[in-house]
């Protein structure tokens, strides 16, 4: 796009050049009219400090063109800056009341500043539009994701409570496992929002991460070798890692459910390495794999990947956002790329010295 040059810089222009036009008028105009009018008619120049008639029409032709010219710069200068203005104000009267889809149209006649206002508010309202349409949707999504468990809940309660339902321990084993459902989506909701609004801390400190994992890995190899996974693990057990391990095993343990949940059974290697200075845990399968166009959106929360298989599995979809949040947090980043048997392989890596 052409530079457009700065207001200060048209208005220095503009009057410079007026100011220049009317003391070349008023100045060698007047030299031209005297040299005209004692040639062709040298009885009407005054002889008194009167101007004669004819004097009179050169000074009120003089000040006419004078006028029409301050007229003229005025008018184009007020529009360039005039015109944008009014259509900022327009449409953030109209933000104001609740319409966020509107926009200020950026015309020829903004430049500069205005024009770079013009556009700072179109992205301003155009953020602003999109983070309400987030919230609806995270609203939404939440409430989506409480309302099974807790129908569940009051539907069992109220058949035990009427009787239906013959108090046994089964039940209320069920119960549990939907209270723990419920208990975990809460507390990965607490964690995106924390790192939403910058608040999600880590307590760093200087561990063996490999011994912390190998904690998380035995928790997991019983269900795991149950669903047909060969787990191998390749943790670095020297690896002295600065970072909150507790954080670190919960990232872990996503990783190793959506293992079990989405996952098909085969190997699954665990790895723990320091990389190009980086500290880098990366968790492979051998399928399905992701669709690579849904590879990043997937660490977005409440997003899903295939829908038939994600709906039989039932998750919520905030497992990798919580993956992220914790990398993130880590000053890392979280991300999918696929592996060499053609399935998955989340990596989660973040520089070793802070
Ligand atoms: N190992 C994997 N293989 C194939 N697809 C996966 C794998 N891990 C995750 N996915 C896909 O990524 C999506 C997002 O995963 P995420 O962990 O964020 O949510 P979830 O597992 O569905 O629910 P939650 O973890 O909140 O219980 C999943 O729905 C699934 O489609
Ligand atoms: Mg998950």
């Amino acid at each position: 796009m052409k530079p457009t040059p700065g207001l200060r810089r048209q208005f220095i222009q503009s009057l410079a050049v007026m100011a220049l036009s009317i003391i070349f008028i008023a100045v060698f105009g007047s030299y031209v009219f005297y040299a005209i009018a004692m040639a062709y008619l040298p009885g009407s120049i005054s002889e008194t400090w009167m101007p004669s008639r004819v004097e009179m029409i050169w000074i009120g032709c003089t000040i006419i063109a004078a006028l029409g010219m301050a007229v003229f710069v005025a008018v184009r200068l007020s529009r360039r800056l005039i015109s944008p203005l009014n259509s900022v104000a327009h449409s953030l009267r109209e933000v104001a009341q609740g319409r966020l889809d509107a926009r200020a149209p950026l015309d020829d006649q903004a430049m500069g500043e205005t024009a770079q206002l013009v556009r700072d508010f179109n992205a301003m309202a155009e953020r602003l539009q999109s983070m309400t349409r987030e919230r609806e949707f995270w609203n939404a999504a939440i409430a989506h994701e409480l309302r099974t468990p807790v129908t569940i809940l009051r539907g069992r309660l109220q058949g035990l409570a009427e009787g239906v339902f013959s108090p046994s321990s089964e039940l209320f084993e069920g119960l549990l496992r939907q209270v723990e459902g419920l208990n975990h989506l809460i507390e990965d909701l607490r964690v995106l929002s924390l790192n939403d609004s910058g608040h999600l801390e880590v307590q760093r400190s200087r561990v063996r991460l490999a011994d912390e994992l190998g904690s998380v890995l035995q928790a997991f190899a019983t269900p795991l070798a149950e669903k047909g996974f060969q787990l191998q693990q390749e943790l670095d057990a020297g690896l002295l890692v600065e970072c909150d391990a507790m954080r670190v095993r919960q990232a872990l343990m996503a990783l190793l459910e959506n293992a079990l949940r989405h996952a098909d059974p085969g190997n699954l290697r665990v790895r723990l390495e320091q990389a190009d200075g980086d500290c880098r845990l990366s968790v492979e399968d051998d399928g399905p794999g992701i669709d690579s166009a849904l590879a990043t959106d997937i660490f977005e929360a409440f997003r899903r990947g295939d829908p038939s298989r994600s709906r039989k599995s039932g998750g919520s979809g905030l497992g990798l956002a919580v993956v992220k949040a914790i990398a993130e947090a880590h000053g890392g980043r979280a991300f999918w790329q696929p592996s060499a048997s053609g399935g998955s392989c989340f990596v989660l890596s973040w520089p070793l010295r802070q």
